[in-house]
């Protein structure tokens, strides 16, 4: 790729808000890396990308909630040459449901996806971003980083995972010219809804969802500036925050009946 540009590497860019934020990357003029399991997605877009923006773009089909993902990975970068000056690692899925009776496989996989690779993937590519002193990561959390979520336990306790590893990461990267963004959206138009089954939920049923290009448009301004969290929409900001005001013991009731079935 050629060096003049900077190159950007996206987990989950086939669709939603992967696809936005590539979509963003490509007008702001970055090359792109673009991970997922549908290489015929990756390569549509990549060519759509390139045609549009002039930038490079290479796809890589992965599975990245296999337990090696991120080392194959990033044999595979080393193989081809490929260094990352951003990565952006929003590749996750949630599941809809009580956890006693949830898919054990499934959590495994959402842990594994949404955590272990997210913390490899940064980890290996950290060290040469801090040698070039340039870098950026970001990581794309959730406002259910912010509560504990009944009817999707495992999901919002790996974003408060999420949220939780980029605030200190991006602190003890201070003054190395390596940030780390944690994007938290809120309900946002994408397959997520689908794929978590959770189409019966009144979290989302009758609301107005941001859409995925808002959300990557907010969230590009703010890897660019290096902030440190950013949380797309005031309404969103508002019950991302209120949680911090109430008292502990009522936010998990308060959150089972928001996400609870519609009848
Ligand atoms: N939509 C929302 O309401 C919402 C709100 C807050 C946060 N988020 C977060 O935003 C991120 C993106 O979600 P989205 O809303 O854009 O959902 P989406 O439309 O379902 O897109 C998910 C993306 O991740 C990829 N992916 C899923 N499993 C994968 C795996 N095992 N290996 C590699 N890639 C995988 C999918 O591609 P393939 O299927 O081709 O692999 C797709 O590109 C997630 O981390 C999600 O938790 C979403």
């Amino acid at each position: 790729m050629t060096a003049n540009r900077k190159t950007a590497l996206i987990t989950g860019a086939s669709g939603g808000i992967g696809e936005a934020l590539a979509r963003t990357l490509a007008q702001h003029g970055y090359n792109l890396i673009l991970v997922a399991r549908t290489m015929s997605k990756l390569e549509a877009l990549g060519a759509e990308l390139s045609a549009k923006n002039g930038v490079e773009a290479v796809g890589i089909a992965s599975d990245l909630s296999a337990f090696d993902a991120s080392e194959k990975l990033i044999a595979d970068l080393e193989t081809r040459k490929l260094n990352v000056d951003v990565l952006v690692n929003n590749a996750g899925f949630g599941e809809y449901g009580e956890f006693a009776t949830g898919d054990p496989v499934k959590q495994q996989q959402m842990i594994s996806l949404n955590i272990l690779t997210l913390t490899m993937l940064t980890r290996h590519l950290l060290p040469k971003m801090l040698e070039r002193k340039f870098g950026r990561v970001m990581n794309v959390a959730s406002t259910a980083a912010f509560m504990p979520g009944p009817l999707m336990s495992v999901y919002y306790a790996s974003k408060a995972y999420v949220l939780s590893f980029s605030e200190a990461l991006g602190e003890e990267l201070l003054n190395t010219g390596v940030t780390v963004t944690a994007l938290c959206p809120g309900p946002t138009e994408s397959d997520f809804q689908a794929r978590a089954e959770m189409q019966d939920s009144k979290l989302f049923q009758g609301k107005t969802l941001m859409t995925a290009r808002e959300v990557a448009a907010q969230g590009v301004a703010a890897l660019e500036r290096g902030q440190r969290v950013v949380i797309p929409g005031i309404m969103n900001q508002i019950q991302a925050q209120a949680s911090r005001f109430l008292p502990r013991a009522i936010v998990p009731g308060i959150v089972k009946n928001v996400q609870a079935r519609n009848h």
